[in-house]
Order: C-alpha cells, then structure tokens, then sequence
C-alpha cells in the first residue's frame, strides 16, 4: 500500500519532522551512544596493555561502558518518542521505508542483544555481544543512508 490517505503526500510528510530541539536530541543522543560504544570496542580490543599478571584494561574502558549503557536507555526512550510521529506515520506514507526498516530493526536487535548482555548465560552472551556491536557499528551507515537519500513517495 503506498500512500491510502485522502491529503496530498506532502501534507503527510510534514509532521514526520520532529521539532528542531528533539530532532537534534535525537541525533546526538544516538551518536553519543554509537560513539561510546565504538571506543569501549578500540579501548577493549587494541588499548590493553600487558600487566604483571596479564592484561591490564585500560582505565578509561569502564567508563566507555558506563557512558554507553546510559545513553542507551536514553535512545530507548527516544525511540518511544519517534515511534507514533515518525516511524509509524513514515512508514503508512511509504516514506524511505526500506531504509527506516531497517533501522527500526536494528534497533530491536541492539535492545534485545543488549538486555541480552546482562542476562544471559555466558556462553550465549558472548554470541549476543558479537551480534550486538556488528549490528551496533552497522546501525550508522543505515542511519546516514535513511538521513541523506532523497526519495520522495511515489504517488499512486
Ligand atoms: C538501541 C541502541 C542500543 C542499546 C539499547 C544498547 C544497549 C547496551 C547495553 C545495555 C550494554 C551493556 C552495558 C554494560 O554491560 O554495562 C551494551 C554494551 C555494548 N554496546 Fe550497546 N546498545 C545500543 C547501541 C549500540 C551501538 C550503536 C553500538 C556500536 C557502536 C553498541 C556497542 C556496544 C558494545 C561494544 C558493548 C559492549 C559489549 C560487551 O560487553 O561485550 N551498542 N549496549
């Protein structure tokens, strides 16, 4: 169903624009999350360093974390907010739905892999992790590509 409604498509468009203070909430809330995420991934991967007993975290790595988990449940809320303005009314209108899809996925995916994290058994947490930081990294391309493209609906 592209477009059933009886306004033109552009009177549809028009609310799916958040107000410019929460649009921008929402876009440095979620590259705050990305982000915090991103470098827990650099600290814990290539920052460690060989201790007398082992490997030695680096001291900022916990605090990646802490930070991440905090802006998590804020783009969680977030998410609430967009959900009937934007992500719903985006998608009865046909407007970027395979990219908006997407990203509605993906935000799933990182929800769930990321409650995941907490409690799951060790073995499946690992799987949980590995799934939630390559959707996690992945999630900004699909974000830019829903961001920048142009496509308008077409009209039926
Ligand atoms: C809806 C968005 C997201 C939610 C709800 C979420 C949630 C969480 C939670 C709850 C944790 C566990 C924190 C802790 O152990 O204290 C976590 C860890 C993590 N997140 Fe996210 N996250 C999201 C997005 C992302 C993104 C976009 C990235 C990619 C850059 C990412 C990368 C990571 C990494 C690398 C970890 C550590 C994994 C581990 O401990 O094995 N997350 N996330």
């Amino acid at each position: 169903m592209e477009n059933d409604r009886e306004e033109p498509i552009e009177r549809n468009r028009g609310p799916l624009r958040l107000p410019k203070l929460r649009r921008w909430t929402v876009y440095y809330v979620s590259l705050a999350c990305w982000t915090t995420g991103a470098l827990w991934l650099i600290f814990r991967y290539f920052l460690r360093t060989e201790g007398k007993f082992g490997y030695k975290a680096h001291p900022l790595e916990s605090w990646w974390l802490t930070l991440h988990a905090g802006f998590s449940f804020w783009v969680i809320w977030l998410f609430g907010l967009l959900w009937s303005i934007h992500i719903v009314r985006g998608w009865n209108a046909n407007w970027r739905r395979w990219s908006g899809g997407f990203l509605t996925g993906f935000a799933f995916i990182l929800t769930v892999t990321g409650v995941g994290l907490y409690y799951l058994p060790q073995n499946w947490r690992a799987w949980s992790s590995l799934i939630h930081w390559i959707v996690g990294l992945a999630t900004l391309g699909i974000f830019l590509i829903h961001w920048l493209s142009k496509s308008l609906p077409k009209r039926t």
